[in-house]
């Protein structure tokens, strides 16, 4: 029980500065608030007091009440769901290692690489991190939108007469850039998603402010319009269903359905786009394990994209760069906000304010990924994987499940009709020990799904194989 014994900040196990930062309701709890520090605190934006100079604040009950400040959480942060649905696939991992110690788990879960990175590239970083020890090597600040090489090397590659090099934003990453462009967007605009859909868009947009609460009914946020991609409608949204809005995340080749949209689907969507006045953010971060030739690897194939499309894209499930962090964005410079103001120039103020550049190794890195030798090494990764998840998807269709994607994506989408998400990812740990991902945690659209990554070892992959073979062989 704690009692409201008031004794010096030295023997307080809150902190040991001397300094103390008090709120009203620290004071309160105290229940022997002097009159002066209430004043004191009701003056400033914070109350400071010298240690001994009034003791009245430290209070023997610290431990059970966290200090606190006076800054307000954002209240968005109190709409989003169990956390984010990564974390939470960890936590209940976690749990299950400690309930099996002995058990080798086996995990086609969070979509991490694993293969290594191919050793043309991982030589060219190794040779920029060395000649950042000399002299001559060092470097530091570059440009926030990435090296003008580099810039070139990626539109020569992924946009071929498409985009200038100017157009291109290097980054960390797809994920880092979707959280920027949405301080870009700022607060006042609607969304529009797949369902399902990549989790970054919708808690984005969520933490942004640009939603309502969640809504147990819909199982959605109020506010966002969320696209039903199911088999139904080949996993692509029935557009006429679709009211306008400002912003349209769209994933092709999509995670977590490893649906790619073909040509015209994507025309349909620009067409939509261009008659609602909207912007299209396009995640095309799996666009090189697309093989169909009617499914674009970019959404510039489209004509007119570059009017109403940006563009995300990544190395990290190209060249296993998931820890090396080096992605880029397309803004086009045709691209405009109802104003006329270039999109471009807004992205280039968000670059430029709250990035500065990205690594210069990973940048070397990403070169080598473009010259012959680092692609043709990188494209036998992506066959790897592709190989994966081509063993994932025969696996489930020669046991009689319901499957989609695998062929121009490392996701393998299964369902278990009439079944909850999370209690399939749950019988699948119990039974098997292997990790997959819940297809509600990606949207409602996504319940009665679980999605298999292809990002794993053979080894791991042939061993998946066995263990399902076993407990759902028959089912
Ligand atoms: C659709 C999609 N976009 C972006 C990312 C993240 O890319 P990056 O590692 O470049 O942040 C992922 C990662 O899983 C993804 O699935």
């Amino acid at each position: 029980m704690a009692t409201n014994r008031c004794v010096p900040p030295a023997q307080s196990s809150a902190g040991g500065s001397g300094l103390v930062r008090s709120g009203m309701e620290a004071l309160r709890s105290c229940g022997a608030a002097s009159t002066s520090a209430l004043l004191a605190h009701r003056r400033g934006p914070a109350l400071r007091l010298r240690r001994g100079e009034c003791t009245a604040v430290r209070c023997a009950a610290a431990p059970e009440t966290a200090a606190t400040t006076r800054v307000k959480r954002n209240e968005n942060f109190g709409k989003l769901q169990a956390g984010y649905l990564f974390p939470e696939i960890a936590r209940r991992r976690r749990e299950h290692e400690a309930k099996y110690p002995d058990k080798q788990i086996i995990s086609l879960g969070i979509g991490d690489t694993t293969e290594p990175i191919p050793s043309f590239i991982s030589d060219a970083m190794a040779k920029a991190a060395a000649g950042l020890g000399t002299r001559e090597g060092y470097s530091g600040y570059g440009a926030e939108q990435g090296r003008p090489d580099l810039r070139e090397a990626i539109a020569k590659a992924f946009y071929p007469g498409l985009r200038k090099a100017d157009e291109i934003f290097v980054s960390d990453g797809a994920k880092c850039d979707a959280g920027r462009l949405q301080m870009m967007f700022g607060v006042d605009r609607t969304v529009a998603v797949q369902d399902p859909s990549y989790p970054v868009y919708v808690d984005t947009t969520v933490i942004q402010g640009s939603t309502g609460n969640y809504n147990p009914a819909s199982e959605g946020f109020d506010g966002i319009e969320y696209m039903l991609c199911n088999a139904d409608n080949g996993f692509f949204p029935d557009l006429s269903k679709v009211p306008p809005t400002d912003l349209i995340f769209f994933c092709s080749p999509n995670n977590p359905t490893g649906a790619a949209a073909t040509r015209q689907q994507l025309q349909e969507l620009v067409d939509f786009a261009k008659r609602n006045g909207s912007i299209i953010v396009y995640d095309a971060a799996y666009a090189l394990y697309c093989e169909e030739p009617d499914c674009p690897k970019t959404i510039y194939e489209i004509p007119g994209a570059d009017e109403v499309a940006l563009e995300v894209n990544s190395f990290s499930k190209y060249a296993g760069f998931t820890g090396v962090r080096l992605g880029w964005t397309v803004v086009p410079d045709a691209l405009r906000f109802s104003d006329g103001t270039p999109v471009k120039t807004d992205f280039n103020r968000i670059m430029t304010t709250c990035f500065n550049g990205a690594s210069s190794i990973a940048q070397a890195g990403a070169l080598a990924c473009l010259e012959p030798e680092g692609y043709s090494q990188m494209m036998n990764v992506i066959s790897f994987y592709k190989e994966n998840a081509a063993i994932l998807r025969k696996t489930f269709i020669d046991m009689g499940f319901s499957v989609y994607g695998g062929i121009n994506s490392p996701y393998v989408w299964v369902g278990f009709p009439g079944q909850k998400s999370w209690d399939v990812f749950a019988d699948i740990l119990e039974k098997c020990h292997i990790v997959t991902t819940p297809g509600s945690g990606f949207g409602p659209g996504g319940e009665g799904f679980v999605r298999a990554s292809a990002f794993s070892t053979r080894e791991n992959v042939n061993e998946a194989v066995s263990r399902f073979q076993a407990v759902f062989g028959s089912s």
